[in-house]
């Protein structure tokens, strides 16, 4: 037996996922639609590919572990200073430092029941202690997260906003009051993955002041570079300098670095992908509504499809896998009444609502 560390002893052996490259291992051939990990199927901008391309020429470099450029380009964007921006190999990576910061073992952490698990991962491989409070009519439960955390006093308390798996949002006037009522000595981790898509009164202004609150965000979703692994934190710089003693530094990629500053220079794509996914979530709105189904008004790249029960949304998962369509659901009730389905460009939309339309009465009949 090797000595591993009594916190990693009492782990489960579980990942976060289950990647859709294992399940095409498993089916023995490639999935027809991958739409259950919202990534972007609209691709990156063609500025990004073309300085990702050149990038390849000096991979045989180090990359910039300061990621002066593109950290320099995010602090004009969001008007702050670069000390205020950290890079990462997206929010994950982020999210395991920033527990690695704040939480010992045994200490209390509060997110919400069926919020996103790789949070949890990080938490548990930590050796913490969660705390999760349901959601309330499929949002994350502001009033709730703080009775909780006025009871046990964590160090971090994660909400993310627009949310995942329901992809619902606060508004910035719930989350400013929310923030106000913070107990002493509880950090906040505002995970703003989706933000791009959400509608303008859920962006919160940024307040640097606030050392308290950190706000996540990646390339990962609107930029559509998931795979190249990139995201940030705006954040005091108190904590992007604690960020330092622990990150790994040379652990953003040249060829992601050079992507993100190129897509971050191109708001004309960005805005394109935004605009095409909010005319999706109305078409699988309209789907839905054909089948007698519903969605959950969304406020990011995918769509919660509400097919009344657990067992329903599993079964149509597994006939939908049958069908080479990758879907996911989530993971507790009573969200999981619900499968997730990411928004990507017109052909593939239709191609979708024909397996569902064609899947549905076979679901139907196996009750
Ligand atoms: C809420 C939330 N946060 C973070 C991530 C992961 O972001 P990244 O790709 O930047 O690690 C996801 C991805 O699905 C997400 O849903």
């Amino acid at each position: 037996m090797l000595p591993f560390t009594p916190i990693v002893r009492a782990l489960p052996p579980t990942v976060p996922f289950v990647p859709p490259e294992a399940l095409e291992r498993q089916q023995g051939q490639p999935l027809a639609l991958r739409v259950g990990a919202n990534e972007s199927n609209f691709g990156i901008s063609p500025r990004a590919r073309q300085a990702m391309v050149e990038a390849v020429d000096q991979v045989h470099w180090y990359n910039d572990p300061e990621g002066y450029e593109l950290r320099s380009a995010l602090a004009v964007r969001h008007g702050v200073a670069r000390e205020e921006v950290a890079l990462g190999a997206g929010i994950d990576e982020l999210l395991g430092l920033l527990v690695r910061l704040f939480a010992e073992p045994g200490d209390a952490v509060v997110t919400s029941l069926g919020a996103y698990p790789t949070f949890n991962y990080h938490v548990e491989g930590h050796g913490a202690v969660l705390h999760k409070v349901p959601y309330r009519a499929d949002r994350e439960d502001l009033p709730a997260l703080l009775a909780k955390a006025r009871q046990v006093r964590p160090k971090l308390l994660y909400v993310a906003n627009p949310d995942n798996p329901m992809g619902t949002y606060q508004r910035a006037d719930e989350l400013r009051d929310f923030i106000a009522e913070l107990p002493p000595g509880c950090v906040l981790l505002l995970d703003e993955a989706y933000i791009d898509f959400a509608p303008a009164d859920a962006h919160l202004p940024l307040d640097m002041e606030r050392a308290e609150v950190v706000r996540l965000r990646t390339f990962s979703k609107a930029h559509g570079m998931a795979g190249a692994r990139i995201g940030y934190a705006l954040a005091h710089c108190s904590l992007v300098a604690a960020l330092d003693k622990v990150r790994n530094h040379f652990g953003v990629n040249r060829i992601a670095q050079a992507g993100a500053l190129a897509s971050l220079g191109d708001d004309e794509f960005v805005r394109e992908v935004v605009r095409q996914v909010d005319q999706g979530r109305r078409e699988y709105a309209m789907l839905a509504a054909e089948l007698g189904l519903k969605t959950v008004p969304s406020a990011t790249n995918f769509v919660a499809l509400d097919v009344g029960s657990g067992e329903r949304a599993r079964c149509l998962m597994q006939v939908l896998l049958q069908h080479g369509v990758f879907v996911r659901m989530p993971g507790v009730a009573p969200l999981d009444r619900c499968i997730r389905l990411t928004v990507g460009p017109a052909a593939e939309r239709q191609a979708f609502a024909k397996v569902l339309r064609d899947v549905l009465p076979q679901l139907n009949e196996d009750e």
